[in-house]
């Protein structure tokens, strides 16, 4: 298949892009290698997947009329992944135009390219579990009211899913929305706590442990991550009669662990004891994500399999030969 891929450079760009190319199908991703995190990372990602006829990049902004247009140059696409996001919950305190800028115009662009695009089978797209609040009951199910986003970026992520909707419902445009549940593993995002308690741990620095290091994570492995949504792209869109062509799917662990069991598993891999640090997190938090993962497992056969002390010693060892350290 012709596939592109916005946030090509991201985290779970980069390994779905990888795994794609290596199941033989032709990709062009676009990413706009913001600064957000070092994008020195996104660059040795690209480097990564290296000189391949089967992989075409440019770097541009979604959120730029006529970008998409551009960087597709006349190529025809089976299936569009749009991952390309501004990500971060917290940063949305520091920066909330950014996540309007890319998640909703950005978002925005990409469904109305797919619309004119001819040919294209589907779109499948990337939310998040912050779509769903506090006040959502666990293990969170895709039909539960998702309208009390603790965050910006969840708002911005839920609005984007009824952009989704919409142009669906409208012009009977195919889409999946996938529910991600905090992704972690190797060439993963430095903005994210086991990113960035590895690194602290490692240089013997304290590490700011919120909410008494109760707050659970449904932690979900990248491989995990890539097989399904390898899956979900290969898969010829199924929807249901009488309904818009628009779909939801929550892909977590459907297995919460506490920030503390986080800890514990950088603090065997690197073999230091972490210098914890409590206070008190700043607004926008959940204090537990959980995602129920029946539809899923259902339609796609999805079984995450790593556990969190596996995949973290995985990434443990991943960054240590990346960094030298
Ligand atoms: N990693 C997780 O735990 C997680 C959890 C829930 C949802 N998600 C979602 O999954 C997707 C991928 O996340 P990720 O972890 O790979 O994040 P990432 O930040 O590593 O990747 C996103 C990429 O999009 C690019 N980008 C941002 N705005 C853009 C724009 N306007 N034009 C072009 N490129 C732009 C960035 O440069 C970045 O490389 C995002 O939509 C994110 O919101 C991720």
């Amino acid at each position: 298949m012709n596939i592109l891929i916005t946030g090509g450079a991201g985290f779970i760009g980069f390994h779905v892009a990888r795994a794609l190319i290596a199941r033989g199908h032709r990709i062009v991703a676009i990413d706009e290698m913001n600064a957000y995190y070092d994008p020195a990372l996104k660059r040795a990602r690209l480097a990564e997947i290296g000189a391949n006829p089967a992989f075409r990049f440019v770097e541009d902004d979604i959120a730029r009329s006529g970008a998409l247009a551009e960087a597709a140059a006349g190529e025809c696409f089976d299936v569009v992944l749009s991952l390309a996001a501004q990500a971060g919950v917290r940063y949305a305190l520091k920066d909330p135009f950014a996540y309007t800028r890319s998640n909703l115009v950005g978002h925005h662009n990409v469904i109305d390219f797919c619309r004119q695009h001819d040919g294209l089978a589907h779109l499948v797209y990337a939310s998040s579990s912050s779509v769903y609040g506090n006040d959502t009951v666990a293990p969170f199910r895709e039909d539960a009211r998702a309208d009390h986003p603790m965050s910006y970026y969840g708002a911005t992520k839920r609005a984007g899913e009824l952009l989704s909707y919409s142009y669906a419902s409208l012009y009977g445009l195919k889409q999946t929305g996938l529910r991600f549940f905090t992704v972690y593993g190797p060439w993963g995002r430095p903005d994210m706590a086991y990113w960035s308690f590895t690194d602290a741990i490692l240089a013997g620095k304290p590490i700011p442990v919120f909410g008494g290091g109760k707050l659970r994570r449904d932690f979900t492995y990248i491989d995990d991550i890539v097989a399904a949504v390898v899956r979900i792209v290969e898969t010829p869109f199924i929807g249901t009669a009488g309904e818009a062509p628009h779909r939801l799917y929550n892909l977590g662990n459907h297995r919460p662990q506490t920030v503390t069991e986080l800890v514990a598993a950088i603090e065997a891999a690197t073999g230091k004891k972490a210098i914890i640090e409590q206070t008190e997190g700043p607004p926008g938090d959940v204090n537990e994500t959980y995602a129920d993962i029946t539809r899923a497992s259902r339609d796609f056969g999805f079984t995450p399999a790593v556990k969190l002390k596996d995949g973290i010693a995985r990434f443990v060892q991943w960054f240590r030969g990346h960094y030298g350290r």
